[in-house]
C-alpha cells in the first residue's frame, strides 16, 4: 500500500515536472511598425501564457531584408534563433542546407493537412516534411485611399481603371495634396510595380513575365505599357519619398497629407492602430484593373534545429500556437491579413478582411490567385533581388528610357 502511493507520488511528480518543461523561444521576426507590434505582442503573450519564454529578436526594416542579412550570419556561426520570419522559396533554400527542424509531429497531431490550402502546405514544406509554420494571408494588391482627401480634391468614386486613377489623382494634386504616399525601399517600388503589372497587363501577362520570367513576355509591348504607367504613378508621388519607411508613408493617407498609398495589407494594421474605420476614415479596393485578381503573400515561421530539450519543446509549441484558432484569429485582427487556417469564423473582421477571404478562395477557382514577387513567394531570391533593383533603378532615376527599363528588366531576370 506504502509502496504504491509512493510510486504514485513518484509518477505524480515526474508529469508535474514534464508539464512544467519550458524553455526559451527567440524568434527573430521585422514587425516593428505600430500594427505590426501589436500583433507579434499576441504572439508573445501565447507563449507566455504556456510558461516559456519569449526572446525578441526583432530587426527593423519593412520588407525583411534587413533581417534576412542577420539571419544568414546567426546560422552561418552555428547559433540559429529558434524560428525566423522567412517565407516562398526562402524556406526551402534553407532547407536544404540542412538547418531546419522537421515540424511533422506537431503538424501530424494538430492536422495541418486537413486546415491548410494546398498551395500553402506545400510550401512550408521541404521534400514532404513541414519546415515551417504559416501565419496569415496578406493580400498585396491593394490601394489605399484617405475617404476625407478624396472629398476634398472632389473624387466621388474609387478609381477601377489606371485612367480612372490618374484623374483622380490629378484633382488631389489640384487640390493640393499629395496623391500617391510612397516610400524609398526597392521592395515597395516593387509592390507597386507588381499591382500595375497586374492592372495593366492582366494575370497571363503577370504569370509570364514576372513569374515564369519569359523573355517574351517581359519584352513585350505590354511590358512597355507597364513601365509608362509605372511611371506616371511616380509623377504623383512627393519629393520626399526616397528612403521613407511604408508605414511613415501609411501615416501620411492616415493624417489626409496624401489620397492613396499602393501597399499590401498590413497598411490596414496601420490604420486600425490609428483607430481608423474602413468605409468611413479610409477605403480599400483592388489596385486599379486587379480586381479579379490577388496577390498573395503568406508570413511563416521557419524553425532551427535546436540541441537543448526545453528549446525544442518551446518551439513545437510555437509552431502549434501559431496554426491555433486563438492566435489566428487575434493575431490576424491586428495584421491587417486573414487567417490562413481554413473555416475560421469571420465575423469579428471587418469588411476588407471579409472581401479579401472571399476574393482569395474565388481567385482560387478563377486562376487569378498569384503569388507576390514583391514579397518573396514566387521566385529564387537571387532572381528576385536582380528585378527588384532594376525595376527600383528605372524608378528613382528618370534619365533612364522606357525601352532601357524593359531591357535591365529582362536582363536582371536572367539572374541564376
Ligand atoms: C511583408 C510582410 C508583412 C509586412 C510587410 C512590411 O513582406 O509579409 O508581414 O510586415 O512586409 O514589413
Amino acid at each position: 500500500m506504502l509502496k504504491l502511493s509512493k510510486l504514485a507520488t513518484a509518477v505524480a511528480l515526474v508529469v508535474a515536472g514534464s508539464a512544467a518543461v519550458a524553455g526559451e523561444v527567440e524568434v527573430l521576426h521585422y514587425w516593428t511598425s505600430g500594427g505590426e507590434a501589436k500583433s507579434v505582442a499576441e504572439l508573445k503573450k501565447i507563449m507566455q501564457g504556456k510558461g516559456h519564454t519569449w526572446k525578441d529578436f526583432a530587426v527593423a526594416g519593412g520588407g525583411g531584408d534587413n533581417a534576412a542579412t542577420v539571419l544568414k550570419s546567426r546560422v552561418v556561426s552555428g547559433n540559429p534563433p529558434a524560428a525566423a520570419q522567412i517565407k516562398g522559396p526562402a524556406i526551402q533554400e534553407w532547407a536544404s542546407e540542412g538547418v531546419l527542424a522537421n515540424l511533422d509531429a506537431t503538424a501530424k497531431a494538430e492536422k495541418w493537412d486537413e486546415l491548410l490550402p494546398k498551395v500553402v502546405a506545400d510550401v512550408m514544406k521541404y521534400k514532404g516534411n513541414y519546415v515551417a509554420a504559416p501565419v496569415n494571408v496578406h493580400r498585396v494588391n491593394w490601394m489605399w485611399a484617405n475617404s476625407a482627401v478624396l472629398k476634398k480634391a472632389g473624387v466621388t468614386s474609387t478609381p477601377k481603371t489606371w485612367d480612372e486613377f490618374f484623374a483622380a489623382a490629378e484633382k488631389v494634386k489640384k487640390a493640393g495634396l499629395i496623391p500617391v504616399a510612397h516610400g524609398g525601399q526597392n521592395w515597395q517600388d516593387f509592390t507597386t510595380f507588381e499591382s500595375v503589372a497586374l492592372g495593366v497587363g492582366g494575370v497571363k501577362f503577370y504569370n509570364d513575365a514576372l513569374i515564369k520570367l519569359d523573355e517574351k513576355a517581359l519584352t513585350s509591348a505590354t511590358m512597355t505599357k507597364v513601365l509608362e504607367t509605372f511611371r506616371k504613378v511616380k509623377g504623383y508621388t512627393d519629393a520626399a519619398a526616397p528612403g521613407r519607411d511604408w508605414n511613415l508613408a501609411t501615416a501620411m493617407v492616415i493624417q489626409e497629407k496624401a489620397a492613396f498609398q499602393f501597399m499590401g495589407d498590413w497598411a490596414k494594421g496601420e490604420f486600425s492602430a490609428a483607430g481608423k474605420v474602413p468605409g468611413k476614415d479610409y477605403v480599400c479596393a483592388a489596385a486599379p484593373g486587379t480586381a479579379n485578381a490577388y496577390t498573395f503573400n503568406v508570413d511563416s515561421f521557419a524553425m532551427y534545429k535546436l540541441k537543448d530539450a526545453g528549446a525544442q519543446k518551446a518551439q513545437a509549441d510555437l509552431a502549434a500556437s501559431i496554426m491555433g484558432t486563438e492566435f489566428q484569429e487575434v493575431f490576424n485582427l491586428n495584421k491587417g491579413s486573414i487567417p490562413v487556417r481554413l473555416n475560421m469564423k469571420m465575423d469579428k473582421f471587418d469588411d476588407c478582411a471579409k472581401t479579401s477571404a472571399k476574393d482569395f478562395v474565388d481567385t482560387a477557382k478563377t486562376g487569378g490567385l498569384v503569388p507576390s514577387v514583391a514579397h518573396g513567394m514566387a521566385i529564387k531570391p537571387a532572381a528576385e533581388g536582380a528585378i527588384k533593383d532594376a525595376v527600383s533603378q528605372f524608378w528613382n532615376d528618370d534619365k533612364i528610357s522606357v525601352a532601357d527599363g524593359v531591357k535591365n528588366i529582362a536582363k536582371a531576370a536572367a539572374t541564376k
